[in-house]
């Protein structure tokens, strides 16, 4: 059975989604599922805009043979060619061989790498930035946006309506479950921090590119935006997202407070970091979040440290090196491009001492990041005499808190 729903006159939004996949890129877990969107317009000219991941062929082929009832297809727009977006590229050929595809040039580089299909006859390059393809009632123009999330991003306006289609550019992790506006859904609860952790781990290497694609994309009368994942904006939320982005992109924190996240073999760092996060909440310090990284996915984490200002790390020191899951998450968030926070550092070790050292170093390799107060570093476990070193540590953070 078919499953679409008409968005705007004449355009359909004809995707799906997956509550079955565990790890998104085979790395980033799904609990809420992912979905995968897909619009076709339906005007004098027929366009499918993006396709859709493989897990759900069967149900968008039959959205598109309902949509077209009968119709061919003239048109296949490919912002984004990676696979949760192309996999139904070669199928839609197979079954519409006439389509033609509308395209960058870097697109058709990536096709050849990924098919093997010639489609020169078909191909429709976009050379010019604000090209367009009449299609009767609807004009399609076309904008370069370059690593978001890959170098062939392209995203569509619609011009009658004001509609963009942005790739994956304001998407979000979690599926669709009928209300497929973000205004039908609890979207502060329900995604949010799944949008924040879509955007951190998938596209937040990018914040430059995303910055660029923004101030090109403002100069266009926006009523709705529709990216290939979560739901959909209509005009009046989309300074809501907009906001969010912008902040997401400048790596600027969204938030004053505090991330605790350490690494703990047999629970002595995570002992000292409990006790700083009470000292913290003792001094009227909210909202502390505290994560074991060898417990929750580092993308958790990730998008936590995005949102807020501060953040303590804790790990022992494990084979003269930094214990592995912490080095791990520091190793992330540098290959992202994080910057702009307040570090505090705690290290622990029996008897050779190379976390806290590692830990600077990692953490040196991000730009603009001030280290709070001076790092502590145990030996086994903090005794009680060295507690005013943890009460100077709280002080130094609690001091910075109030500084922003
Ligand atoms: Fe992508
Ligand atoms: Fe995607």
């Amino acid at each position: 059975m078919h499953s679409v729903q008409e968005i705007s006159p004449q355009i359909f939004w004809v995707g799906g989604s997956d509550r079955r996949l565990e790890l998104f890129e085979n790395m980033f877990p799904l609990p809420n599922g992912v979905s995968y969107n897909s619009y076709l317009i339906s005007d004098d000219k027929t366009v499918l805009l993006d396709t859709v991941d493989s897990s759900i062929t069967k149900l968008f082929i039959e959205n598109i043979k309902h949509v077209l009832a009968g119709r061919k297809l003239d048109y296949l727009v490919v912002n984004h060619i990676e696979p949760d977006h192309g996999a139904n590229i070669e199928e839609i050929i197979r079954l519409y061989p006439e389509v033609k595809i509308i395209a960058s040039k870097t697109t058709f580089k990536f096709f050849d790498q990924y098919f093997n299909i010639d489609i020169s006859s078909n191909s429709i390059v976009i050379e010019k930035e604000g090209t367009e393809i009449l299609l009767g009632n609807h004009t399609l123009s076309f904008y370069f946006a370059p690593m978001v999330h890959w170098p062939e991003v392209m995203v569509t306006y619609e011009k009658s309506q004001g509609i963009l289609f942005s790739a994956d550019a304001f998407g979000s992790f979690g599926a669709l479950a009928g209300n497929i506006f973000a205004d039908e859904t609890d979207f502060e609860n329900v995604f949010l921090d799944e949008a924040r952790r879509y955007y951190t781990n998938i596209v937040g290497k990018y914040g430059r590119q995303v910055q660029s694609a923004l101030k090109k994309l403002s100069k266009l009368e926006i009523n709705m935006i529709c990216s290939v994942h979560g739901p959909i904006w209509h005009k009046k939320d989309i300074p809501y997202i907009l906001d969010k982005y912008n902040y997401w992109s400048l790596y600027k924190p969204e938030k004053k407070g505090v991330v605790f996240a350490y690494g703990s073999m047999y629970g002595n760092t995570e002992n000292v970091m409990n006790a700083l996060a009470n000292k913290l909440a003792q001094k009227g310090i909210k909202d502390i979040r505290m994560y074991d990284v060898s417990k929750t996915h580092p993308s958790y984490i990730i998008s936590d440290l995005w949102k807020y200002s501060h953040m303590v790390i804790g790990a022992p020191t494990y084979n003269l090196n930094l214990y592995y899951p912490m080095h791990t998450l520091l190793h992330e968030l540098t290959a992202l491009g994080f910057k702009n926070r307040k570090v505090s550092i705690i290290g622990n070790h029996t008897w050779a001492s190379a976390a806290v050292k590692e830990m600077k170093a990692l953490i040196g390799n991000m730009p603009n990041i001030e280290i709070i107060g001076e790092p502590i570093d145990t030996t086994s476990t903090l005794k009680a005499e060295q507690e005013n070193k943890l009460d100077k540590l709280a002080d130094d953070i609690y001091k910075s808190l109030n500084e922003l």
